[in-house]
């Protein structure tokens, strides 16, 4: 592959975007609005409970020919785990002409926003729904998600001002406007995507992504020599821990091993025995 180790890639906005010479505790959301100057995620608690710096992230999933679409909190996440994949923000949603995604006119015509600082996080959460694969071709298409699944949606978004039964509303509404021309669920799949995605995945020791102060092994067995090489090394997997200590602790780090780039690490598999479960990054 064609990456520089050194840098971490990423898609945003339908181009590869290169990042290198940052701490590698920054997160996604000091980033986007420090780096990027994208303001429109927002900064509520910096530690993961309020939703306020919801993103969607795009990964390539195991068969390499669809991307699963997830909404995270932004705030805790480190830049350098999201190399690979690709970011979409709320400013990702508009359309060339200005259009709204559904979801977002689905918020106004129900009236979801008042203040407005929770909105970009509410529209995210509920874009990653409308574009669930599972739920949507089967479901969406047509039908209203139910209820339950968009409160399972917006289950890490708080509100303070509007309340919560007309955000609702507006999950259970967003299906029922033509797709967009831009972010469709059938676009969000196009080849184009899946191989602009495909083409920035690092696949040999040499190309895992690697700079001062952060290593992410594609396997167990280049994980056991780094944990070897530099034992006093932090294991980073989700960062729910991990992002606090740097967000409200100001503590500083020691150098950073990632396990979420390792594919023997994340796996569940049903067995006689049960569910058997090997996953670091959820
Ligand atoms: Fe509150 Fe990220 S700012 S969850
Ligand atoms: Fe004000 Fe939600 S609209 S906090």
């Amino acid at each position: 592959m064609s990456t520089a180790p050194s840098s971490v890639q990423f898609i945003l906005d339908g181009e590869v975007v290169s990042v290198s010479g940052l701490p590698p505790s920054v997160t996604v959301l000091e980033y986007l609005r420090t780096v990027a100057g994208r303001t429109g995620t927002k900064e509520g608690c910096a530690e993961g409970d309020c939703g306020a710096c919801t993103v969607v992230l795009g990964e390539l999933a195991a068969d390499g020919r669809t991307i699963d679409y997830r909404a995270i909190n932004s705030c805790i996440r480190f830049l350098p785990t999201i190399d690979g994949k690709e970011l979409v923000t709320v400013e990702s949603l508009q359309g060339a002409d200005g259009e709204l995604h559904p979801v977002q006119r689905a918020m106004v015509e129900c009236h979801g926003s008042q203040c407005g600082f929770c909105t970009p996080g509410f529209v995210m959460s509920l874009f990653a729904l409308y574009l669930d694969l599972e739920r949507g071709p089967q479901r969406l298409h047509g039908s209203p998600p139910e209820r339950e699944d968009v409160i399972a949606a917006l289950s890490g978004n708080l509100c303070r001002c509007t309340g919560y039964r007309p955000i609702i509303d507006a999950g259970r509404r967003m299906s029922e406007y033509p797709a967009p021309k831009h972010w469709s669920r059938d676009e969000a799949q196009s080849a184009e995507r899946v191989n602009r995605l495909r083409a920035l995945q690092r696949t040999t020791p040499q190309s895992a992504l690697r700079f001062p102060g952060f290593h992410a092994p594609l396997t167990v067995d280049e994980l056991a020599s780094a944990l070897q090489a530099t034992p006093d090394s932090l294991l980073l997997a989700g960062g729910t821990d991990i992002g606090l200590w740097t967000t409200k602790h100001l503590r500083d780090l020691p150098p950073i091993i990632y396990l979420g780039a390792i594919a023997e690490l994340q796996e569940i598999r049903n067995t006689d025995a049960g569910l058997h479960i090997v996953q670091v990054y959820l």
